[in-house]
């Protein structure tokens, strides 16, 4: 549904975006995360056909964003950073004008504006002037204007940006809901977004792709660490060098107290699971365990170690 072909973007002689490739199918929901000016809004620009690259091609619905402009805005609803409303405007006003600009005419762009304001919750201010909503009303306004005209692909940056945690959960459930009959990129830095949401996805640093990946696949990978945090009553020598002589084990730190305790980490070789034998000795010694589990890395462990360039001089 979204092709994108060593796409590159310079401001200037600053480079925004750099040789981009990637694959959106359709039904997909992507999340696109980075840093601040990573280079998500960039590419979000150009595949909603708001700014020229300078290199390289893109098709969303396999029509040329160069080329078919017009085919791609037909079949694309896009949320830019900034909401594109017009605070002098009523709500309904708006979302009419703003599915009308999509060429639906008289009933039909007022029963659109009137689905947009459903699924959006925007039901008990639609008479109310965008310049007087809040600003999570005013981003829900931004992401109903573009559901108006019903697209094939949605392209948000940061839809729940402003949003109150309740609306965040229905925005989430509404972007869930379209995912499937349409296809998704929204861009976020909320990772539990991302999990909550996306099907894949897709890290960029510096116009640059570190990642892409659906998220078990992320996981699996980050797993490989095989990294055992164990607590418990009598942190002792003995235990601590019982664990060490096991098999597999790479390292085992120091017991520290914490959580009542004393916290013991063991790391183990990539290919060895040692669960079940850190445990035995746990329970055979007098140790009094209270807790085992695998750390893993969180996405935000994964976030910060793939988008952290280390700069030589
Ligand atoms: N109009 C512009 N003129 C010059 N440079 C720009 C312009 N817009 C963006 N840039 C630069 O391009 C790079 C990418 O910016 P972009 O807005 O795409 O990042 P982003 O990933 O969306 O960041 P954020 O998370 O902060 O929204 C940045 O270095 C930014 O300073
Ligand atoms: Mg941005």
């Amino acid at each position: 549904m979204i092709e994108v072909q060593a796409l590159s973007k310079f401001y200037g002689t600053r480079k925004a975006v750099d040789e981009l490739s990637f694959n959106v199918e359709k039904g997909e929901v992507l999340g696109f995360l980075g840093p601040n000016g990573a280079g998500k809004s960039t590419t979000m620009k150009i595949l909603t056909c708001f700014m020229p690259a300078t290199s390289g091609t893109a098709k969303v619905a396999g029509y040329d964003v160069f080329e078919q402009p017009l085919e791609v805005k037909k079949r694309v609803g896009y949320l830019p950073e900034t909401p594109p409303v017009y605070k002098d405007m009523v709500v309904l006003d708006y979302l009419i004008y703003a599915a009308n600009l999509h060429g639906l005419k008289k009933a039909a762009a007022k029963n659109a504006a009137l689905e947009a304001i459903e699924k959006c919750g925007l039901g008990g201010v639609k008479g109310r002037l965008i310049g007087n909503l809040s600003k999570g009303y005013r981003q829900r306004v931004g992401l109903a204007q573009a559901i108006v005209h019903r697209p094939e692909v949605l392209i948000l940056d940061e839809p729940t940006v402003g949003l109150d945690p309740k609306q965040i959960i229905e925005i989430r459930g509404l972007i869930k809901s379209l995912a499937g009959d349409h296809t998704v990129i929204l861009s976020t830095h909320i990772l539990p977004e991302v999990q909550a949401t996306c099907s894949r996805v897709l890290i960029i640093n510096q116009g640059r792709i570190v990642a892409i990946d659906s998220l078990d696949a992320i996981s699996a990978r980050l797993r490989k660490g095989n990294v055992l945090s164990l607590v418990v009553e009598r942190g002792t020598s003995d235990l601590v060098g019982k664990i060490q002589s096991l098999p597999g084990v790479a390292s085992v730190s120091n017991p520290e107290r914490a959580d009542g305790g004393h916290r013991i980490i063991v790391t183990a070789d990539e290919s060895s699971d040692i669960r079940s034998a850190v445990a035995k000795i746990a329970f055979s010694s007098d140790a009094g365990l209270l807790e085992l589990k695998r750390e893993s890395m969180s996405l935000e462990d994964v976030f910060v170690k793939l988008t952290t360039v280390e700069h030589s001089i």
